[in-house]
């Protein structure tokens, strides 16, 4: 067996630590190399267990340090990037554009080109780099450069690029970097587009874990605008399966868009975690002790209408077509029981929400919250 050593970067945030954990213990032709600049929501902890495998390997550093970076392409046999990380949240682009076009830009195009050089085995007859058998780049990328949706439609991969928040500007220029290394080098490229993203390990400045974080503790749930905004979820572990299938079967230079056909508009997905978090603690009182208030507080009255984001985008919706038709992917986790999924993990897991709102959530969350 041919073992293949992948580079994953942003891998102790949400998704790309999920990621490593499927492909750890899904295949066993893959080693990785996790780089992350544990950022605040980047959680060494998260990872901790797996990098204990002999087949995983942690470095805490930056994807925009070139001298790090190629010191990773010439000490270890990289053949795959798969690159997750980035500054991802919107409200945080809204305050501080720069970062996320320093991370998200800058960092994806120094990946690039250290691979693409690391990668090169000569030219064709046109002038063309070639590269080395089998190597490839992954860019994860989000539904978010497409814009927003009325009441109608769906995004697909031809759908024009429009993007409306900082965060969304960012990675749409990333993937056009991306795009361009396909046609200017023949850079063998990837990129998925996937929509909202839901599961253990995220960071509870996002919506879902935000709000089970607030029912227990008896927190107002803050909704922005008037709750109507429509996201479309997909449990995080169907979204590693796709990039995986990816990677391994996708062809290079194409896009590929990953949704769960799970619309919802916000003041649903709020109301169902209360309905959920409240019915699993009456029927299972151990859930009970997680809680800092009692059950009578686990209500709607938590609900509160606050001021709206700006630039706020009224509805992703993903047209998952091509990667059924190419790769043979469909969801697997219906919305219904991924969320239960979801709840339940975060009741377990307090530990894991102390340790990572430990540091400057406190502040982050005074700042965003207090006025609105
Ligand atoms: P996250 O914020 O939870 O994790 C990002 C990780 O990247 C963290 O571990 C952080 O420490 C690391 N990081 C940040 N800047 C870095 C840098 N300069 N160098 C090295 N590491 C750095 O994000 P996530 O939700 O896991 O998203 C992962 C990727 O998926 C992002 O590219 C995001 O745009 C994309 N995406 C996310 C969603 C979603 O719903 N969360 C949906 C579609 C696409
Ligand atoms: P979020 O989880 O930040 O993801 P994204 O903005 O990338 O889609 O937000 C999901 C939706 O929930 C979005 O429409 C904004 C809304 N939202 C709230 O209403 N209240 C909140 O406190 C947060 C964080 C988000």
């Amino acid at each position: 067996m041919q073992v293949k050593t992948y580079l994953v970067t942003g891998g102790a945030g949400f998704i790309g630590s999920n990621y490593v954990k499927y492909v750890l213990s899904n295949f066993d032709d893959v080693q990785l190399i996790i780089l992350d600049a544990l950022t605040y929501a980047g959680n060494y902890g998260t990872i901790a267990q797996d990098v204990d495998n002999k087949r995983c390997l942690f470095i805490k550093g930056n994807i925009c340090d070139q001298e790090l970076v190629s010191k990773l392409f010439s000490t270890h046999p990289i053949e795959v990037v798969v690159n997750f990380a980035a500054e991802s949240h919107v409200d945080r682009s809204i305050e501080n554009p720069r970062l996320f076009l320093e991370t998200n830009i800058l960092g994806t195009q120094n990946l690039m080109d250290i691979a693409r050089k690391s990668w090169a085995t000569g030219k064709d007859e046109h002038g063309y780099p070639t590269y080395k058998p089998g190597v490839r780049y992954h860019q994860v990328s989000t539904d978010e450069v497409y814009g927003s949706l009325g009441a109608e439609g769906y995004f697909t991969e031809t759908t024009p690029l429009d993007p409306r928040s900082p965060y969304s500007a960012s990675k749409t220029s990333a993937d056009l970097i991306v795009k361009a290394y396909c046609e200017t080098y023949k850079f063998p490229a990837t990129i998925t587009r996937c929509s909202n993203n839901y599961g253990p390990y995220h960071f509870p400045e996002k919506l879902i874990p935000l709000i089970i974080k607030n029912i227990l503790e008896g927190k107002k749930l803050p909704v922005y605008g008037k709750g109507e905004n429509v996201r479309d979820w997909l449990y995080v572990e169907d979204h590693c399966k796709a990039i995986e299938k990816v990677i391994r079967k996708g062809r290079v230079g194409e896009v590929y868009n990953i949704g769960g056909h799970n619309e919802k508009k916000n003041i649903e997905i709020v109301k169902l975690t209360i309905d959920t978090i409240r019915h699993l603690m009456e029927t299972e009182p151990a859930y009970r002790s997680v809680l800092k208030t009692n059950l009578s507080t686990v209500s709607y009255d938590l609900i509160t209408y606050v001021q709206d984001r700006l630039g706020h985008d009224m509805r992703y919706a993903i047209d998952p077509t091509k990667m059924k038709n190419e790769l043979d992917w469909t969801p697997e986790t219906t919305f219904e029981t991924g969320i239960v999924k979801t709840i339940r993990w975060y009741l377990e897991n307090q530990q894991w929400v102390e340790d990572v709102t430990s540091g400057e959530y406190q502040n982050y969350y005074e700042r965003m919250y207090s006025n609105r």
